[in-house]
């Protein structure tokens, strides 16, 4: 696996563009608001909730910044015009982060507010660990004004454990995800098992002292220790969801909703598709095996 997944990384990058389009498109809801509308309202009749999520990042011109803060603000108007079931998320660069704290703070606080007025919910992305610090900070001083903003922390964070019991302090809505970025080992766990067990103790910290937590993640083991923490503390679905990533295991995501939890599905889409669905082809080579087939003209088994 290790061998393919090399080959994988290596030949990805190098495919067209219109075939990387075709098979990411079971990862991405399209380059328009109208084709999110379609799949957001496919997937509330099948039980699931969604968070919608402009692709972009690193927006180091605050226009760019500036117009996908817009952006947010008209997909809020759209969740509510058509009744979707859906909340947003955003990543702080694309908030243009880089252009410092106080100027992406403004454009966030402008989207809270706003989805504030309209009875919805934005949950802030956590990007990687040059970031972390001004993400939960925002996050914090975004929170004693608003009740309707959350946030992320990874478990493959060395310092998480320790973020989770100041988060749980102040009853935040946290979702935990491992997290998907390249960090040294001196900041981040590589070992999966550490991962994973982490995670849950992350988890117990947060359930445990009354968040509402967003438990992201695909993997058959993880869910179970999640559903371990949440039978010990005797939680009621509403107390939790299970959140996952559109066009993956979709499989357990109707194993999760038939069992009556919630469940939510990230749901993003926009013209930067093309980044965002090199890293999903890079994250799955079962799916990369089919479209190198496909590249190669041969038929997948
Ligand atoms: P694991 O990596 O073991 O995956 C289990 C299986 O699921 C894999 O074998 C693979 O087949 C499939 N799979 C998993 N991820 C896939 C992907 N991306 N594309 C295709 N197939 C995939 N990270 C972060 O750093 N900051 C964030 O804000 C978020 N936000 C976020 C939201 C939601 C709703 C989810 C589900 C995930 C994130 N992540 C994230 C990503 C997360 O940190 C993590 O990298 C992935 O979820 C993979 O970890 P799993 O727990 O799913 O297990």
């Amino acid at each position: 696996m290790d061998l393919i997944n090399k080959i994988v990384s290596s030949v990805v990058p190098t495919m067209p563009k219109y075939l990387v389009m075709k098979v990411a498109s079971r990862y991405i809801a399209g380059q328009t608001l109208n084709e999110v509308i379609t799949t957001v309202k496919k997937l509330n009749s099948l039980g699931a909730i969604t968070t919608i999520d402009l692709l972009g990042e690193h927006s180091d011109d605050k226009q760019h910044a500036i117009e996908a803060s817009e952006t947010y603000i008209e997909i809020l108007n759209t969740i509510k015009k058509h009744n979707l079931d859906s909340n947003v998320s955003l990543k702080p660069t694309h908030m243009g982060l880089t252009n410092g704290p106080e100027f992406c703070i403004e454009l966030i606080e402008k989207i809270v507010k706003h989805a504030k007025e309209l009875g919805n919910f934005v949950r802030i992305d956590m990007e990687d660990s040059p970031f972390t610090d001004d993400t939960l900070d925002m996050f914090y001083s975004l929170k004693e004004k608003y009740d309707n903003v959350g946030i992320v922390i990874q478990s493959y964070l060395r310092r998480t454990l320790s973020d989770a019991s100041k988060l749980a302090k102040s009853r935040a809505n946290v979702r935990v995800c491992k997290g998907i970025y390249r960090e040294d080992h001196k900041i981040a766990y590589h070992n999966r098992e550490i991962i994973i067990n982490n995670f849950g103790l992350i988890l117990r910290e947060l359930l445990s002292r009354g968040c509402y937590v967003g438990i992201a993640t695909h993997c058959e083991q993880t869910v179970w220790e999640a559903l371990r923490i949440i039978h010990e503390l005797k939680l009621e679905p509403q107390q939790y969801e299970f959140q996952m990533l559109l066009g993956v295991a979709e499989d357990l995501r109707k194993i999760i909703l038939d069992a009556g939890h919630r469940l939510r599905v990230y749901v993003p889409y926009g013209e930067e598709w093309y980044p965002y669905s090199i890293r999903r082809l890079k994250e799955n080579p079962k799916i990369s095996e089919y479209v190198i087939k496909d590249f190669l003209g041969m038929k997948s088994s």
